[in-house]
């Protein structure tokens, strides 16, 4: 009897034990706490710019280190049965910001030199090649945090040219020509964008600013026999409106999707799926 009331009274012991134990500061939960949503898919046009969310807040005792940030971008694999593909865009701790050449010069941290808390990202000059999914992690020690945003970049660039007849639209008739294949001529920012997601095209083309220009990736290949110097978005400058030539093209939409001689820069359906993988890979700070 004896026997069985002090066994009983030790498991009360070891459950208030375990009680105590599991609300102490020990097994505190996280010690990064992000306002995690589900975030809605970011949607932007090409060329254009992307705001993706991420702030969170850190409990008062581990203000010791500053945290380490680190947005990576996770594209869908290739093929099927490939890996997808993570980079990272931006790592950022402290006062120090490195950016993945890929991203310079378009990529900021908005809202970071006010508060190192706000990992908020702003991505410029948006191409087709952003879309996919952008993983916001703050790194405490050996805490860390993670959260999702997916972008999808939406809109073409494309080349259009009178049937049959090269050079034959002045920029009046360009003008329409894009209008009757439910698009507006494109503008340079566009143009660069599709570039960098590679079109390719020898075809010097009008676009909005009344400007000509035509898109080379391989210069060394040349156009027209004569060769450029390097990859890019050559220039004829503004021109006569009464001159001729072909037209870019910019659809928002790829319903209607004019079938005319077009080089895309790369159609804009690769994000929307939201991909998640294991913690492990993260660990490459
Ligand atoms: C974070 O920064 C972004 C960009 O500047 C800003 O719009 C947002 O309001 C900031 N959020 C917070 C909670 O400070
Ligand atoms: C962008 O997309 C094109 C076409 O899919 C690809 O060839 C190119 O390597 C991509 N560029 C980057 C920077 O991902």
């Amino acid at each position: 009897m004896v026997l069985s009331q002090t066994a009983a009274w030790l498991q009360i012991c070891f459950a208030l034990m375990l009680l105590l134990l599991s609300s102490g500061p020990g097994t505190a939960s996280s010690i990064v706490n992000m306002r995690r949503i589900t975030h809605p898919t970011v949607q932007q046009m090409l060329a254009g710019k992307a705001v993706l969310p991420c702030v969170f807040t850190l409990r008062t005792s581990s203000s010791v280190q500053p945290p380490h940030l680190l947005w990576t971008h996770t594209k869908p694999p290739a093929r099927e049965y490939d890996a997808p593909l993570e980079q990272i865009v931006l790592s950022a701790k402290g006062d120090v910001i490195k950016v993945n050449k890929a991203f310079s010069g378009r990529v900021t941290l908005p809202g970071y030199s006010a508060s190192h808390l706000n990992a908020t990202m702003e991505i410029s000059s948006l191409r087709t090649n952003d879309s996919g999914t952008y993983h916001c992690q703050v790194v405490v020690g050996s805490d860390y945090e993670r959260d999702a945003v997916p972008l999808l970049v939406s809109g073409v660039v494309f080349h259009y040219q009178a049937p049959n007849v090269r050079y034959a639209l002045s920029f009046t008739e360009a003008q329409r020509a894009c209008q009757e294949n439910s698009a507006q001529m494109a503008l340079p920012a566009q143009l660069w964008a599709a570039y960098h997601d590679g079109l390719a095209s020898c075809s010097a083309g009008w676009l909005a600013d009344q400007t000509v220009r035509y898109s080379v990736q391989l210069p060394e290949l040349g156009c027209y026999g004569h060769k450029e110097y390097s990859a890019g978005v050559r220039n004829y400058g503004k021109r006569d409106p009464k001159e001729m030539f072909d037209v870019y093209c910019f659809a928002e939409e790829l319903d209607g999707w004019p079938i005319q001689s077009a080089t895309s820069g790369g159609l804009g359906v690769l994000a929307g799926s939201q991909l998640e993988f294991g913690c492990a890979s993260i660990f490459f700070a």
